[in-house]
């Protein structure tokens, strides 16, 4: 069987389709929804996310600050930023551009942010409200990929779902996620026994590694008709590529994702939908 392909394009116009109208509401009971970046050096991949990031906020009827600031920006005056923005009553959504240069804390930063501007739902507090199933701003990449499985109507309950990454950005919400969907969730990562195995019982996998000499997901490793979702990033030759050897792999597969095409675009989606969800929360709290 061919794969059938999950389109991660399709998916996030619609979901931006409907943030632009959910803006143009806010906009209208006279809440302009803002979201400020900050990039802290000049890492060129961070600086094209948050370069979209301000573009698709545009695009989408959202305002937008944007904080770029030298690799050498200390981790004090980062805190005050933040806090800064935190107190700013016109800024709704705050990101982050994450990776920080090394001399910075990144979970000292990510905790000085207001919960309720968490826009990247990485927050301690937020984690634990999507702990409790109580999460209103969740992590933007999983929530990207329930988003996309929900489109798609692929239901995960009973399936065994495999996830390769244990990140508090990917890996970890997205378990949390998959098990309220009633999947059966193992989290692999470098030091697993015997991930081919894990994998080959899996009937869906989610693979974010992105680094293809390390880990690269052939069709020998998956179970026929599984769900197969790459959410991993990597250059070969200057090409974008996935974790995932799409041509093989989609020859066994029932659902596939394309790298790129797949995932890249929910995450900037989810991001939009949480700021407009942060400017909601911040318009019930003033009235
Ligand atoms: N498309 C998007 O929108 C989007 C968004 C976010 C992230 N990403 C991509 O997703 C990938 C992961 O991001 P991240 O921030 O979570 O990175 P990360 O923290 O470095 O996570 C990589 C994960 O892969 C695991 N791993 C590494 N080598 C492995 C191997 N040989 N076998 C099994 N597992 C292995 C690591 O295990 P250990 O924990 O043991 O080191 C870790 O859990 C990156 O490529 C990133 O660009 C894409």
């Amino acid at each position: 069987m061919v794969a059938k392909i999950i389109n991660g394009l399709e998916v996030s116009a619609a979901v931006k389709t409907r943030v632009k109208k959910a803006a143009q509401e806010l906009k209208d009971s006279g809440v302009q929804p803002c979201l400020a970046t900050v990039l802290v050096g000049d890492d060129p991949a961070s600086a094209t996310y948050v370069n979209s990031k301000q573009k698709t906020a545009g695009d989408l009827g959202i305002a937008t600050r944007d904080h770029r600031l030298d690799s050498t920006f200390k981790q004090h005056e980062l805190v005050e930023l933040v806090h800064l923005l935190n107190n700013d009553s016109e800024v709704h959504g705050i990101l982050v551009q994450l990776p920080l240069p090394s001399h910075i804390n990144e979970f000292a930063i990510v905790n000085s942010i207001n919960p309720i501007k968490d826009v990247d739902g990485l927050t301690p507090y937020n984690a634990g409200m999507l702990q409790n199933g109580m999460a209103i701003l969740k992590p933007c990449t999983p929530s990207g990929v329930i988003e996309l499985l929900d489109y798609y109507k692929i239901d995960v309950s009973g399936m065994d779902a495999v996830i390769v990454n244990r990140s508090n950005l990917v890996g970890l919400p997205l378990a949390l996620m998959l098990i309220e969907k009633n999947a059966t969730v193992t989290i692999c990562h470098s030091k697993t026994r015997d991930l081919q195995t894990k994998l080959k019982n899996a009937d869906l996998v989610i693979t974010a590694v992105g680094n293809r000499q390390r880990f690269t997901l052939a069709a020998d490793m998956v179970k026929d008709d599984s769900v197969v979702i790459d959410v991993g990033t990597s250059r070969q030759n200057g090409k974008l590529t996935g974790d995932v050897d799409f041509e093989s792999v989609r020859q066994k597969a029932a659902w596939i994702t394309p790298v790129p095409g797949g995932v890249g675009p929910m995450t900037i989606a989810m991001l939009m939908k949480n700021t407009v969800s942060a400017a909601s929360i911040s318009k019930g709290m003033n009235e």
